[in-house]
């Protein structure tokens, strides 16, 4: 069993998790409605790994013997004013992400709750890499995407990326 007060705090964690999942496919909807592939791959990519860190914080409450709360997922309702919107909407949101994972971990640690401490230590790392690669989009369309043969060269490099499954596995 763990303190309830983290097993709410974790299970409100699937349910921004899951939410992360819809607003990236939202983004992918985005960019594949703008003809660029690259893009609508890179985010869909990023679907998938949200979803896998929401089942990864539902295994750890199951493993503890704690109950899924599941709660209604928000419809993103964000406006795409241009391609390089989403890439900065995408990296002000892992910066909540962080925000609401390093809130957990503070309050683990305040109550001495080591175990939930050791397994968020793979959150607080992959975090570290969500927000450099967000922030590096940034920069990547800043430097590139200046005109048109840019941005294909840019979306192609985009198209690259494949999925795969998240390095922490919970049995
Ligand atoms: Fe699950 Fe992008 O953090």
């Amino acid at each position: 069993m763990l303190n309830q007060e983290i097993a709410k705090l974790l299970n409100e964690q699937i349910n921004k998790e899951l939410y992360s999942a819809y607003l990236y496919l939202d983004m992918a909807n985005y960019y594949a409605d703008q003809g660029l592939n690259g893009f609508e791959n890179w985010f869909f990519i990023q679907t998938q790994e949200e979803r896998d860190h929401a089942l990864l914080f539902r295994q750890y409450l199951l493993n503890n013997g704690e109950s899924i709360v599941l709660a209604d997922i928000v419809v993103p309702n964000e406006a795409y004013e241009n391609f390089k919107t989403p890439l900065e909407k995408a990296f002000e949101h892992e910066q909540y992400v962080t925000a609401s994972i390093n809130k957990i971990y503070e309050e683990a640690h305040k109550i001495k709750d080591f175990r939930t401490m050791q397994f968020l230590d793979w959150f607080i790392k992959e975090q570290g890499e969500e927000e450099k690669n967000a922030d590096d989009n940034i920069k990547k369309f800043d430097l590139f995407a200046g005109d048109s043969k840019g941005l294909y060269m840019l979306d192609s490099e985009m198209k690259a990326r494949v999925y795969v499954a998240p390095s922490l596995v919970l049995d």
